[in-house]
């Protein structure tokens, strides 16, 4: 039985392996090319802490819009469906992989409603 997602350090390891998927993935690498210099990827990975420690746990933690820079993203790199339906099982098969339960199960929903919402943005931006 694996634990649940309980706190920082679980959100960290989460994180931390997801982006390793990402970062050797050969469809997603392109977008994460600046986290290859270990001090970037480092901050990147306690911002998306702050982020997921909100979202589970209300900590307050994170006051930025995380839409935003997904949008100027997409006007260098088109962040197009197939590159979300990658995030995504690459997120929800990191999860599955280290933890279960009420927490992790919230985490890959909240990803899946992020995403939607994040697709419609970048959709717009086209017409
Ligand atoms: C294919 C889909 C996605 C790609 C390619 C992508 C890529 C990136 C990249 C390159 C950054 C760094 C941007 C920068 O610092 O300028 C970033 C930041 C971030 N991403 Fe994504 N992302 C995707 C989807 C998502 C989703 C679905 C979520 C949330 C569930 C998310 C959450 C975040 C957060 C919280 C940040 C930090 C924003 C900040 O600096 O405050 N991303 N993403």
């Amino acid at each position: 039985m694996k634990k649940d997602i309980e706190n920082r350090t679980d959100i960290y390891l989460l994180v931390k392996a997801f982006y390793v998927k990402l970062m050797n993935d050969d469809l997603m690498r392109h977008f994460f090319l600046e986290f290859n210099k270990p001090d970037l990827l480092e901050e990147h990975l306690q911002t998306l802490v702050d982020f997921w420690d909100n979202i589970l746990f209300y900590s307050g933690g994170y006051r930025k819009n995380a839409m935003q820079p997904h949008l100027v993203l997409h006007q260098n790199k088109p962040i197009s469906k197939e590159y979300f339906n990658a995030w995504l099982s690459m997120f929800n098969a990191t999860i599955d992989e280290l933890f279960e339960g009420e927490m992790a199960h919230a985490a890959k929903s909240r990803a899946l409603s992020i995403a939607i919402v994040m697709e419609i943005k970048i959709s717009e931006l086209n017409k």
